[in-house]
């Protein structure tokens, strides 16, 4: 706090870096831009917490309108949301274990803080933990489409542990959750759209079917950053889990063009050689899942090599102790890496807001 007070107003040259630096209105542009998109259709947004984790910008995306709630990856994650006064999240995970499921019951006395299963053993485990804790919590089904990660089988497979969970005292089945993990970042818009109907299919005719069944399906969550569109689209989907939106990166950018770059990595050069320049921040500070970082402002530089603490960049004019901002390839990792995030604004720091979620992989 008294961090944060001794640093806003002052200009982002007494930013020590490496640093994670927050454009507000980019964000709030995209925050808009996601809202608008879903106003006034049936479907919400369900924003993704693990692309920032930051209970800041959670609230800001509750704001900007359209939303269902929050969604989480992991446990840790829904306890900062709600320690945030987040009130409505989805784990849209399996959370397995007598420690772990005690945790999520406990959670739901002060919240609604809903639970993805696939097991007929994790089922009974937070049946347990729920009436232990004199609570009830809600289940949907996770059903593959696709992605081969977690999730039954759409059709009777799905049905089976939706009637399982419904008699499960303690437990209430809400719905399903299918993600088209495979088809978010498929780059032809076409052929992303094909493949989203083909995954979305079979998770709506099973929503039918346990409808038809006399089980009520309240929620079916789904879709990412690069499919909300399309799969918002798609009549028996309510919600879309998109996350990376908010602040976006440059894999993303490359897919959703129209989100801007909210978040980047401020840096500074160490060393400059024969054809070279070093900047202080590698794989430790920087999110690489999918490629080297860009470097923001100059395109014609490029990052050709990174380790844990250095990035080697080509193509730039640079001396010691300038700063360069470079555009992580992955987002959601780069944000798990660091606890702060400085909001800058015409070149002074506006805030300083804490990711709560950062190291939150439990
Ligand atoms: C279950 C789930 N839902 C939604 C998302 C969407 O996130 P993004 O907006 O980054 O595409 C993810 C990303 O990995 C996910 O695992």
């Amino acid at each position: 706090v008294s961090e944060r007070r001794s640093l806003v107003g002052k200009p982002a040259e007494v930013i020590v870096t490496p640093a994670l630096v927050l454009d507000p209105d980019a964000l709030e542009a995209n925050l808009t831009l996601m809202a608008e998109g879903f106003r006034g259709r049936p479907c919400r947004v369900r924003p993704h917490f693990k692309g920032h984790k930051c209970v800041t910008v959670a609230h800001r995306q509750l704001a900007a309108g359209s939303i269902a709630g929050i969604t989480c990856a992991k446990l840790a994650e829904a306890e900062q949301c709600v320690a945030g006064g987040v009130r409505d999240v989805l784990v849209a995970n399996q959370v397995v274990g007598e420690e772990k499921t005690r945790r999520l019951a406990a959670l739901n006395r002060g919240a609604t803080v809903r639970v993805a299963v696939d097991s007929l053993d994790n089922i009974a485990e937070l049946g347990e933990a729920a009436r232990q804790a004199n609570v009830t919590i809600g289940v949907l089904v996770e059903v593959d489409i696709g992605m081969a990660r977690c999730g039954v089988r759409p059709g009777p497979e799905t049905l089976a542990l939706a009637e399982v969970v419904t008699a499960t005292e303690g437990l209430r089945f809400d719905g399903l959750q299918g993600y088209e993990g495979h088809a978010v970042m498929i780059p032809d818009p076409e052929e992303r759209r094909r493949r989203v109907v083909e995954a979305m299919g079979p998770l709506t005719e099973t929503r039918r079917a346990l409808e038809a069944a006399g089980m009520p399906v309240r929620i079916v969550s789904g879709g990412g950053t690069g499919t909300y569109d399309s799969t918002g689209k798609i009549e028996g989907i309510d919600e879309v889990q998109a996350g990376s939106y908010a602040l976006m990166d440059a894999a993303y950018k490359k897919v959703r063009p129209e989100f801007a770059v909210a978040r980047t990595v401020l840096t500074t050069v160490i060393s400059v050689q024969d054809g070279y320049a070093i900047a202080d921040v590698g794989s430790k500070g920087v999110g690489c899942e999918f490629g080297p970082p860009s470097v923001a402002d100059h395109p014609e530089a490029e990052v050709v090599k990174v380790s844990e603490e250095h990035v080697k960049v080509v193509g730039l004019r640079a001396r010691v102790g300038d700063r360069v901002t470079l555009i992580p390839s992955h987002g959601c990792t780069t944000n798990n890496l660091y606890r702060k995030m400085y909001v800058v604004k015409g070149g002074r720091i506006e805030d300083v807001w804490p990711i709560e979620g950062s190291g939150c992989v439990e």
